[in-house]
């Protein structure tokens, strides 16, 4: 069984020769916006908490299960989602990656640009998707991306209202002149038509959470993009303990099953995984994939027993050492 580190070094060597411009940021070497510093500040901040062994309060076998917009899944885990840029990697990456959801009994979600019928296709043949759509400039495209997405049958709609600027590595930014910030009447009345639960993805201030709120966001993913909207923006994990939501859930940095059980600690439903999970259907496709959820669930599991706990809910802070 390979380890996170080894499918990372496997993957870079075939994201250089795939898809040359971006694979040193999609395999965690260098990336992001600006000079990087949000992008490593996401993994420094989570290394920065600590966990607290409870070794005579110790479990022998944990239940990692959690409850999401009515279904119930094995992990509190999802791929974050991604664009169809990923498939110059791979054609079939999505499906892939769709497969070892179902396997593993977790959510799938896609990102942006996605090709309608092929979501379409996508829904009919997997359960569980969620679909993040943009905060497209035009609209007339805003309209009709919300309309398809909303006609679906879909776990959940989502919105990474964090782009509205366009997505940055380094100095060059992509997507700019296609997304703009959506006015909170017209996201109000995305949320209050929509068939699904909505989520809005890219919370990150106290502000913002309470706009998400009063519109009835159905469910919040406190995140900066994997570092790429802008430098010296906060981690996620810095500002996951100030924002209360019903349901947060958190991604950026997430390398392993201890930070997914830091995040819970600070009251995240799920967590959702970025490059990793690149990482994984690289070097491998499904399996790969299901090795890299493999790897984040037995870490989870372990971190689980030591701190004492054997249900998700009972993570609180008292599991952090202070
Ligand atoms: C290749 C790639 C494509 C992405 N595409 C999207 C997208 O279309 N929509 C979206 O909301 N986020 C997108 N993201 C951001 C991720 O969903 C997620 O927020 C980020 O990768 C989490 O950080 P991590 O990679 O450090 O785990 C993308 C990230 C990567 C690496």
């Amino acid at each position: 069984m390979k380890s996170l580190e080894e499918f990372r070094f496997e993957a870079y060597r075939i994201m250089k020769e795939k898809i040359p411009s971006m694979a040193k940021s999609w395999c965690d070497i260098r990336g992001g916006a600006g000079s990087g510093v949000t992008f490593r500040r996401n993994k420094e901040a989570l290394r920065e908490i600590i966990l607290k062994p409870r070794f005579l309060s110790a479990k022998d076998s944990v239940d990692t299960s959690v409850e999401l917009f009515g279904g119930k899944f094995s992990l509190p885990l999802m791929p974050a989602p991604f664009g169809m840029r990923i498939q110059s990697i791979r054609r079939d990456i999505f499906e892939a990656i769709a497969e070892a959801c179902e396997e593993m009994k977790i959510p799938m979600t896609l990102g942006y640009p996605m090709d309608p019928s092929y979501v379409r296709e996508l829904c009919e043949s997997y359960s569980s998707l969620i679909w993040f759509i943009k905060p497209m400039r035009s609209k007339d495209k805003m309209r009709e991306l919300f309309e398809i997405a909303n006609s679906l049958e879909t776990l959940a709609i989502g919105m990474d209202i964090d782009s509205i600027c366009g997505i940055c590595e380094g100095s060059t930014v992509l997507f700019e002149d296609q997304f703009s910030p959506q006015s909170v009447g017209e996201l109000g009345e995305m949320i209050e038509n929509s068939s699904s639960p909505f989520i809005l993805k890219g919370i990150l201030s106290e502000e913002d959470l309470k706009v998400a709120l009063e519109l009835g966001a159905d469910g919040i993913v406190v995140s900066n993009h994997g570092g790429t909207i802008l430098d010296y923006i906060p981690s996620p994990i810095e500002a996951l303990p100030k924002l209360d939501h019903p349901l947060k859930m958190i991604d950026g940095g997430f390398r392993s099953g201890v930070d997914v059980l830091k995040a819970i600690a600070l009251g995240a439903v799920a967590v959702l995984i970025g490059r990793p999970i690149l990482w994984g259907a690289t070097v491998d496709g499904k399996d790969g994939v299901i090795q890299i959820l493999s790897i984040f669930q037995r870490e989870l599991e372990r971190a689980m027993k030591i701190t004492g706990i054997e249900k998700l809910d009972e993570a609180s802070e008292s599991i952090l050492w202070k």
